[in-house]
């Protein structure tokens, strides 16, 4: 199916690897002109930059002034907005909610729901200067599964998920879709990284952390598929629903979690 982002300009937050790589990955294959924000270009991203002309910028998008850095270099480069994808988000693994202080909580908020707040504020004019356009937010199933260990980001993800249906509301009428995806575990540095939680999930249980994400994961947490989701899927998904073929797609949250979610 060709998608029609042909040309399209797309802005990528928390774009050097994981999720927002592959994201990177697929919207340049199908043609779109990329800019990809994130602290670091890993080789990974540099390489996509070679092979698609993928932009890069350099950006701390926790720092207040982070999103209106990128969007400006965007604008400069390109002068028009087509896409957004909102991929940023952080967390890390908690020990309870009684040990989490207000500047761990403004940290998780900043990266996971503030950074997407305001690269779409400052991206909004330019998609709606341009014949509308769409926004896609990477939210996560704990903002309807709030697991305790990660309670800030759950809190977090849950403000992301709501901000998307009121600003699909908003803008709508004026020709701008945005909508959200919900994944369960991806397999992406966040999981596979030396110190990340696959290792944290296998300590003291004898299995390794590849044992771990292939095995014991999926079972502990239900999930039907017996495996968990590749960042490619979510950069697929999230490349379809930018794109024309789903113009009349708006407001809507896609679960991409192997059917872990038993609810309706
Ligand atoms: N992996 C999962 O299981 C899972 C499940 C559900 C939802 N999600 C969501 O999916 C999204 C991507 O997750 P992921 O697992 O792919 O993350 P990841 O592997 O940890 O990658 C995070 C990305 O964000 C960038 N980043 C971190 N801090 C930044 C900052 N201050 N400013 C700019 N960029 C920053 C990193 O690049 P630099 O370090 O170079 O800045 C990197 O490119 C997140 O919103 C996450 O919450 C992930």
């Amino acid at each position: 199916m060709n998608l029609g982002l042909t040309d399209k300009v797309a802005v990528v937050t928390g774009a050097s690897k994981g999720i927002g790589l592959a994201i990177v990955e697929t919207l340049g294959r199908e043609g779109a002109r990329v800019v990809a924000g994130s602290r670091t270009r890993t080789p990974e991203l540099a390489a996509l930059c070679e092979r698609y002309g993928v932009t890069f910028v350099p950006v701390d998008l926790g720092e207040a002034d982070g999103p209106d850095l990128l969007i400006h270099a965007v604008a400069e480069r390109h002068g028009r907005i087509d896409v957004l994808v909102n991929n940023l988000g952080a967390t890390h693994p908690r020990t309870g909610f009684l040990n989490i202080d207000d500047a761990e909580w403004r940290t998780v908020f900043d990266l996971t729901f503030f950074s997407a707040v305001r690269t779409s504020r400052a991206a909004l004019p330019h998609l709606l200067a341009d014949d509308g356009g769409a926004i896609v937010n990477i939210s996560s199933i704990n903002a309807r599964l709030p697991f305790p260990a990660v309670v800030d980001y759950s809190a977090a993800k849950a403000a992301l998920s709501n901000l998307t249906k009121a600003l699909s509301e908003e803008f709508a009428p004026q020709g701008v879709r945005v909508n959200a995806i919900a994944p369960g575990p991806v397999r992406t540095p966040f999981w596979t990284d030396p110190g990340g939680f696959a290792e944290a999930t296998a300590a003291g249980t004898g299995k390794s952390a590849e044992e771990t994400l292939d095995e014991v994961l999926p079972r502990q947490m239900g999930i039907s598929t017996g495996r968990i989701t590749e960042p490619r899927e979510v950069a697929e998904l999230s490349a379809f629903l930018v794109s024309p073929r789903a113009a009349n797609i708006t407001g809507a949250e896609f679960v991409i979690d192997g059917g872990q979610i038993k609810t309706t």
